[in-house]
């Protein structure tokens, strides 16, 4: 019997988060190959990146997976894939303390623990990309997606949202912009452009 497709759920703002940490980790290999981990630009590239992806992965795990977990219940092939998204969250852990010691300390190793930290998020979020976003496409609606995003909103606060948006804007070109900020309300649009972008410009993360 054929089964319903599900309304499909644009995904864009996930992509836009994964490939802000993607630039970031390459900010800071940059920025450790040329011996400037310890500059206070380069410690609040750092910190800003550590609390976002703290702050999307709680969310995550918060607000998208058990939403999931309840669609799938009765597939175990699909809670396994739920199961290894967990695992690879907490993966990151130690791979993250272990950077933060590195670039508080000046290891010698920096270098080698940045690799590992970028191989092990690169990976998880390659695997979130291939395998649960089409399960999610599959198993949740249009309005399951607008309630994680708006928990994520709440969460972020409006604080947070001003350095979210400049943050994801940072770097992109005009496609990749546009299909960001086609997925939010004008008014974000308008105050990320007027105000928040020149402020987090200002501040001048990573020393860019
Ligand atoms: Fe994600």
């Amino acid at each position: 019997m054929a089964v319903a497709q599900q309304a499909p759920i644009n995904f864009a703002v996930m992509y836009a988060t994964h490939d802000a940490f993607r630039r970031d980790l390459q900010r800071l290999a940059a920025a450790v190959a040329d011996g400037r981990a310890g500059t206070p630009h380069v410690r609040d590239g750092w910190e800003n990146f550590t609390f976002q992806l703290h702050l999307h992965h709680t969310v995550e795990d918060s607000d998208l997976w058990p939403r999931v977990a309840r669609a799938v219940a009765g597939r175990p092939a699909d809670q396994k894939l739920l199961r290894e998204m967990e695992a690879e969250h907490a993966q990151l852990g130690p791979v993250l303390a272990a950077v933060d010691d590195g670039m508080t300390r000046g290891a010698a190793d920096l270098p080698a623990r940045v690799a590992e930290l970028a191989q092990v998020l690169g990976d998880h979020m390659t695997h979130e990309e291939n395998e649960a976003l089409p399960l999610i496409q599959d198993v949740l609606t249009p309005k399951d997606w607008d309630a994680f995003r708006g928990a994520m909103a709440r969460k972020q606060g409006p604080k947070g949202a001003a350095v979210y948006f400049p943050w994801i804007t940072d770097g992109q070109n005009a496609t990749e912009r546009k299909a960001f900020l086609d997925t939010m309300p004008a008014p974000v649009k308008i105050l990320n452009r007027l105000f928040w972008e020149s402020s987090y410009r200002k501040r001048g993360m990573w020393g860019s």
